[in-house]
């Protein structure tokens, strides 16, 4: 585990990690430490293996870096895994209305351009489990079985979306004029 941070007093459960079992296994960098260590993302990134995951969290910044650094050191987009803090700012001034269907009953519904699928399917007392509603936590991702989704979400991987079999009712929207859901 790497965890770097501005200061060793702004670093969240600091206690609990130094205490556990895994702390000899935790490297901390604070970037008003004197010591002028600093992580070595290339380095920390260097020896993949076949099965090793890569999770990050952190500012979009530091993870699009730490992102790229993976992938230009060989790791395969399928173990790679992040967690925004926030979702992207998506403008929804070119929203604009489109279908979904439920193909479990052929039910038709209309998403207004100022609307998400989520927001209609509640209001029309499908259930639909939800979480951070911002497109960051995937809880609520859906299997597409036709039509291409408008993906918003900070969740898909690109080879994700490129395979259109899914989407964040949450905050993504329709590039065709209708969806097909398994719901
Ligand atoms: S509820 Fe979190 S991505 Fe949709």
């Amino acid at each position: 585990m790497y965890y770097c941070s501005r200061s060793q007093s702004r670093t969240a459960f600091i206690d609990r990690i130094q205490s556990s079992n895994y702390s000899q296994n935790v490297n901390l960098y604070f970037d008003d430490a004197n010591d002028g260590v600093k992580l070595n993302v290339r380095e920390a990134l260097s020896d993949y293996s076949e099965g090793d995951h890569l999770y990050v969290c952190g500012p979009t910044g530091f993870m699009d870096f730490i992102l790229a650094e993976a992938r230009n050191a060989g790791w395969p987009e399928k173990s790679l895994h992040r967690e925004y803090f926030a979702a992207k700012l998506e403008s929804q001034s070119n929203n604009r209305g489109f279908e979904i269907q439920l193909a479990s009953s052929g039910r038709c519904l209309t998403i207004p351009e100022d609307k998400s699928v989520a927001e209609v399917l509640l209001e029309e007392g499908i259930e639909l489990p939800m979480s951070c509603e911002q497109g960051v936590c995937g809880t609520c991702l859906t299997r597409v079985l036709e039509g291409v989704p408008d993906h918003r979400d900070s969740v898909l991987t690109t080879a994700e979306r490129a395979r259109n079999d899914q989407f964040t009712p949450c905050c993504s929207r329709a590039i065709s004029q209708r969806l097909v859901l398994e719901l």
